[in-house]
């Protein structure tokens, strides 16, 4: 494990639920399970691509209802985090997937907010949340949940897209992100993960985005990753999960050496680590192995983490 300070910038608040924590929350709830027990749960976790995890992690959100939910999934992060050497992480939820089990939107960030105004305090890390919108939903669907945020906006510094990527180009989410941007929120998407790399460029030219989450798949266009080393649009890669999700091989095969190498604004992050087999600075340590990075790149992909964050020396970039 790495202990370097560093910042987490690509991180599903829902995808850090433990199986110990789910159970927990099945008994507190009376929710039923489909699982015998943790370990059970844990056999589940062989994903063959991201539509196969979506369909676990979605379901295993049934056992997350109340405010005191959230914050406990939020509190248990925030201290396995501060373990790892991180010292500011960028938040990501998904208010549709508990909107639509009729969880309302306040409950869920007022429960995350509750621990994340005193993580500062207790773990030492600086914190954001950005509420995601889930891609396979309309963009009106998109429309009504920012509609819906209004009232919590004090909470929420930005929004991002993710869930399943191919056929959700970013065009299809051009007018909520265009809302969003008039209410002052910083803007990122996840894209390149298993979509093309032309869908980083329209998350970039339509979105406007500020960081592209993955953009792994800028390395097939040559002109693409010159842009966005030109640019130093942040990329923030997920390592563990590109091998858990099948978008690389094994993790000796990942670009990350090869993306630092072409100049770009690269960092590592943990996306769902109770699924993927680690944390952040498990991640390090495993990139640190796999690719044989040496103690400067550590600290290149650290130091990028600050640079990339929205920290309060980084006013929203220009308009692309
Ligand atoms: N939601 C949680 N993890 C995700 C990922 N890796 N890609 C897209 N959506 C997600
Ligand atoms: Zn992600």
């Amino acid at each position: 494990m790495s202990l370097i300070p560093k910042a987490e910038l690509h991180l599903h608040i829902e995808g850090t639920l433990e199986p110990e924590l789910a159970f927990a929350l099945a008994e507190r709830n009376g929710v039923e399970l489909p699982y015998a027990g943790t370990e059970d749960l844990r056999k589940a976790y062989l994903f063959s691509d991201l539509q196969s995890f979506l369909d676990l992690y979605y379901g295993l959100m049934a056992v997350l209802h109340t405010a005191n939910d959230f914050t406990d999934l939020a509190e248990a992060y925030l201290a396995r985090a501060a373990a790892q050497g991180v010292r500011h992480a960028e938040i990501f939820f998904d208010p549709q997937a508990h909107t639509a089990r009729g969880v309302p939107i306040g409950t869920v960030v007022e429960g995350l907010a509750h621990a994340l105004d005193r993580s500062e305090e207790r773990h030492g890390i600086s914190t954001q949340l950005i509420m995601c919108f889930l891609r396979d939903q309309s963009a009106e669907s998109a429309m009504e949940t920012l509609d819906a945020a209004k009232p919590y906006l004090h909470h929420i510094a930005g929004v991002g897209l993710d869930s399943a990527e191919v056929g959700h180009p970013p065009s299809k989410f051009r007018e909520v992100y265009a809302a969003a941007e008039s209410l002052g929120l910083r803007k990122v998407a996840h894209a390149g993960e298993e979509g093309p790399p032309a869908y980083i460029r329209e998350a970039l030219d339509v979105l406007g985005v500020e960081r592209i989450d993955h953009g792994l798949r800028a390395m097939e266009d040559p002109e693409l990753v010159e842009r966005l080393a030109r640019e130093q649009v942040p990329l923030t890669l997920c390592p563990l999960s590109n091998v858990r999700l099948r978008a690389v091989d094994t993790l000796e095969d990942h670009p990350l050496r090869a993306m630092m190498d072409a100049g770009l604004l690269v960092t590592v992050n943990s996306d769902d680590p109770s699924y993927f087999g680690g944390y952040v600075g498990d991640t390090f340590h495993a990139v640190r192995e796999a690719l044989a990075l040496g103690q400067e790149q550590l600290r290149e992909l650290a130091r990028n983490s600050f640079r990339a964050a929205f920290l309060d020396h980084d006013e929203p970039r220009r308009e692309r």
